[in-house]
């Protein structure tokens, strides 16, 4: 019999892709929610802050697991709208783990490597979480609910990205400016381990079927600067490494505090599933196929 799979955010950039991969597949019977209706990924308009709304929903549904994406994730909002981000990133968590409790339900939770504070680096399940930014304070809170949970899995990615028309992720960010041909100031000193979104979608169906708990790093395989990863893009693609501009994060002026060296291993999680992200040329490769032909820069 089919799964029945919750997806919270699901008209997000990773919610719309994993609705897309489950959809599509007969062992998987899949129900998203957002806000606002979204491009055949939502079925139901809701805000998960509202909880009698939702509980309604989980009670019409029944999953047997919730994938939680939705939240605030603009880190500058979170960091000076604190009852806000609580609103949208605590309390939900709460509510859905209390019926998930109650029903002996599975979570699977994506937090963030914005848990960690970016001073040592190469990051791992064994590193202790130390925040620097309400956001990564918020994620944190939700890892300790959901970690109570006789079922569940907790994912940390980073720098989600890929093709997406309308999405602000970073590819699209560049990709925009590259097609204005404007300049972009990118961070040379921030360090990750960037998440192709389709790679970190095949994971996600791999922790619907794994029978077991955990919290795990969910990164790409390679560290890089913002800058270093831009350039890499730019080389790839044929694009203007000329507009990508390195600058130093305290220069940007940003409210939140940032990790810088916050490179991450997600070994554990690649062995545990037994998955492997791609290597960047096979990525940027994907991507290109993905893009609409009249949204190419070549040819
Ligand atoms: N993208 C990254 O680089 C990254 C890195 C690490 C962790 N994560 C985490 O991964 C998850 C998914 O990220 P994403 O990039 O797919 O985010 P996203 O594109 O912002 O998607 C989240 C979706 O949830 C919706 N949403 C937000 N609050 C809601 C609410 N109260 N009720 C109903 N729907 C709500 C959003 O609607 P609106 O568009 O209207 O807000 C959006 O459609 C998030 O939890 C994020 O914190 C992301």
């Amino acid at each position: 019999m089919a799964k029945k799979i919750l997806i919270t955010g699901s008209g997000g950039f990773v919610g719309k892709n994993l609705y897309k991969i489950l959809k599509s597949d007969e062992n998987f019977y899949v129900f998203g929610v957002d806000r606002a209706s979204k491009s055949n990924v939502v079925d139901a308009v809701v805000d998960i802050s509202d909880k009698q709304a939702m509980v309604e929903v989980l009670r019409g549904f029944n999953p047997d697991e919730i994938v939680h994406l939705a939240a605030l994730s603009d880190v500058e909002k979170c960091e000076q709208e604190k009852e806000l981000t609580d609103r949208q990133n605590i309390a939900p968590v709460k509510m859905l783990a209390e019926w998930a409790n109650q029903n002996d339900k599975k979570i699977i939770f994506i937090s963030s490597d914005y848990v960690f504070d970016g001073v040592k680096g190469d990051f791992d399940e064994s590193a202790c979480p130390n925040p620097l930014q309400y956001y990564g304070q918020t994620k944190l809170a939700g890892e300790k609910i959901v970690s109570a949970l006789k079922n569940h899995i907790i994912l940390r990615p980073t720098v989600i990205y890929g093709w997406d028309d309308n999405g602000m992720n970073f590819f699209m960010q560049l990709y925009r400016k590259q097609k204005e041909g404007r300049e972009m100031r990118v961070p040379l000193d921030q360090i990750s381990n960037p998440t192709y979104v389709m790679d970190f979608c095949r994971l996600l169906k791999k922790t619907l079927s794994a029978a077991l708990n955990g919290t795990f790093l969910a990164t790409g395989n390679e560290s890089m600067s913002r800058y270093d990863f831009a350039v890499k893009i730019c080389q790839f693609m044929g694009w203007n490494k000329d507009l990508i501009i390195p600058v130093e994060t305290k220069l940007l002026g940003q409210v939140a505090r940032r990790p810088l060296l916050n490179s991450t291993n997600s070994k554990a999680a690649q062995e545990t599933f037994q998955f492997q992200f791609n290597s960047l040329e096979n990525i940027f490769s994907d991507i290109l196929a993905r893009m609409q032909p009249n949204s190419r820069l070549l040819n």
